[in-house]
């Protein structure tokens, strides 16, 4: 049972296991993508319900442009999908969309659809939900480097000023951008442990919970269970 006073504040999720789940249903890899953003619009409902303030996907990383291109396609198809037919839903619940990564390199219809759903729901105050797109951690980290070193060059700052802080603003989830809180609680389904460039300047101190369940199968109740699982453990930070 999830204690509902002690919620994480920033909850992120690997949402692993399409590809398996429809392997194992003799369906196309796309059908899991499917069955996988219908899980996904689940738990987005559910991290509102719950009252978790900031909600984080792993859509699209910056490797799975390695994937055919019928199934990258496929993932922007569902995309596009996804943000134009729940747009009038997600303001209707009041939920903030922004996007993590480098989305403007994605398709222009994928583009297109996005940026309307960000300025649309730019001025919500309840649940923000994270999409992260065409993400990698250390190209953001990168980024982030650049960035800081393009304001060195003008002699805006000098090396001493670089502060984690000054790093942490230049990232997807900094001020300068979505503006997210490191996440307390980083999940990731269908039994594989690893964090797969995922969040990795912001997860040094999140806990990590593995799920056996594949994606497509990630219920509510499973998530409640991710969630309990955080709550039992002690958190210290490397300190006493
Ligand atoms: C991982 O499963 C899943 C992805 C790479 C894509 C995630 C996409 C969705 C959940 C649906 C679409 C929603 C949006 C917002 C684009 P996998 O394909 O790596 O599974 P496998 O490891 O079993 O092959």
């Amino acid at each position: 049972m999830v204690d509902r006073d002690r919620m994480p504040e920033h909850v992120a999720i690997i949402m692993d296991g399409n590809g398996r789940w429809a392997k194992k249903k003799g369906l196309p890899r796309l059908a899991g993508h499917n069955a996988g953003m219908k899980a996904m619009k689940k738990i987005v409902d559910h991290s509102d319900k719950l009252g978790i303030k900031y909600l984080t996907v792993y859509a699209f990383s910056t490797e799975n442009w390695k994937r055919s291109i019928a199934e990258v396609t496929g993932i922007f198809k569902l995309l596009v999908t996804y943000v134009d037919s729940d747009l009038r839903e997600l303001k209707e619940n009041n939920v903030r969309v922004k996007v993590l990564g480098n989305y403007e390199s994605l398709p222009s219809d994928a583009v297109k659809s996005l940026e309307k759903t960000l300025r649309e729901t730019e001025n919500n105050t309840g649940l923000q939900f994270n999409i992260a797109l065409n993400y990698g951690g250390r190209d953001e980290i990168m980024k982030a480097v650049r960035a800081i070193g393009k304001k060195l060059e003008a002699g805006e700052i000098s090396a001493d000023d670089i502060s984690e802080e000054m790093i942490s603003e230049e990232l997807f989830t900094g001020k300068l951008h979505a503006d997210v809180p490191d996440p307390e609680l980083i999940i990731r389904t269908s039994g594989e442990l690893r964090l797969s460039n995922f969040l990795l300047w912001q997860g040094a101190y999140s806990e990590l919970v593995f799920s056996d369940v594949l994606w497509p199968d990630f219920t509510p109740e499973e998530y409640e269970k991710a969630i309990a699982e955080y709550q039992s453990r002690e958190r210290r930070f490397g300190g006493r």
